[in-house]
């Protein structure tokens, strides 16, 4: 019986201690095969006294129970994990999660606020849902203008409409603060358009205007002149006789057309310019309507398409593209 328990001491402390399967096959052939050593012991049976052989056989029964279980059960253990965990690379991300990128719209914006910020311009937004006053009376607008007519402008029934332009942003600004002023306003704006590839009912404009005492065409020229440098690089500008009801002088502005380089070509229409922006010189009456004083105070104002300079930024050639929010399209600007 001491060597039945000397046996189990050493057989259960190897068990313990085997850590892979080799070593398990091995215990398996040293205690349990055929020629192992509990048959070994088994093979003592008969040379015993009659009386003790009972005893002797149950007690190599039970460590031969004991020790087959307690294989089976460690070898089962081994087997699980070599097959649920795989090496581990601790520097993966946590996640394979999907990462969005910035609109082309307003990558756009981004970069047309931060030149004119760079120039001490702020950022100040107006409501989309604005008043007739300052959609179109404040900004000198005659009462019978075409843009008033229900064709051209949404109206709501309050009397309220979807402002058609960021332009009364200038005087919600100017009513409410004392000059100096220079501020950019993007936002979106709501005209009843035919929706193709260059109309959309809903689109993105930028405003900017600056208002102080001595303000000329010449802040003007040289503003729009180094906002244009500074966006599409050194290229030709020119400034175009134009009109509009709240600027005098008013003018639209050319930049040498960035794909032919003023050749002449399809985007273009052959005329080596592409119009990016109307500006102007704010008219007094836009002044005396914002409770300005404009004999004190002179300043300039311009508004430009974000879609149309985004357009000519990414060499898009339809609109609705920046709408539709297609993955295919928006992956392209990561
Ligand atoms: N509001 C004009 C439009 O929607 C754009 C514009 C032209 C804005 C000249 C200005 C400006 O501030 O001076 O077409």
């Amino acid at each position: 019986m001491t060597q039945i328990a000397k046996l189990k001491t050493e057989a259960l402390e190897l068990l313990e201690k085997a850590s892979t399967l080799e070593e398990i096959e091995e215990l398996k052939i040293r205690f349990l095969s055929r020629k192992g050593e509990l048959a070994g012991l088994f093979s003592e049976i008969p040379k015993l006294d009659p009386a003790e052989r009972k005893q002797f056989g149950q007690g190599i029964n039970d460590l031969k129970i004991l020790l087959t279980e307690g294989l089976e059960e460690k070898e089962a253990t081994l087997k699980r994990s070599k097959r649920d965990l795989p090496p581990v690379d601790i520097t993966r991300d946590p996640f394979p999660f999907r990462k969005g990128s910035v609109h082309p719209l307003s990558a756009t914006y981004i970069e047309i606020i931060n030149i004119f910020k760079y120039l001490g311009f702020i950022v100040v937004e107006g409501p989309e849902i604005e008043e007739d006053f300052y959609n179109f009376e404040g900004l000198n607008f005659p009462p019978d203008h075409p843009a008033r007519d229900e064709q051209d402008s949404f109206f709501m029934q309050n009397g309220k409409l979807l402002r058609t332009h960021t332009s009364p942003v200038q005087v919600r600004v100017m009513e409410s603060q004392e000059p100096p002023l220079a501020v950019v306003s993007p936002g979106k704006c709501y005209r009843r358009d035919t929706i193709d590839a260059s109309h959309s009912s809903m689109f993105n404009q930028l405003e900017g205007f600056l208002v102080d005492e001595n303000i000329s065409v010449a802040e003007l020229k040289g503003t729009i002149k180094y906002f244009i440098k500074e966006l599409f690089g050194e290229k030709k500008t020119r400034f175009r006789p134009h009109f509009f009801p709240f600027t005098e002088p008013s003018m639209e502005v050319d930049v040498e057309c960035v794909f032919c380089g003023g050749k002449g070509c399809n985007v273009c229409k052959k005329t080596g310019w592409l119009e990016i922006m109307g500006a102007g010189m704010i008219d007094p009456n836009v002044f005396i309507k914002a409770g300005l004083d404009p004999v004190k105070y002179s300043g300039f104002a311009f508004g430009m398409g974000i879609e149309r300079i985004a357009m000519l930024r990414y060499d898009i050639n339809d609109m609705r593209l920046f709408f539709e929010n297609d993955i295919e399209f928006l992956d392209q600007f990561r």
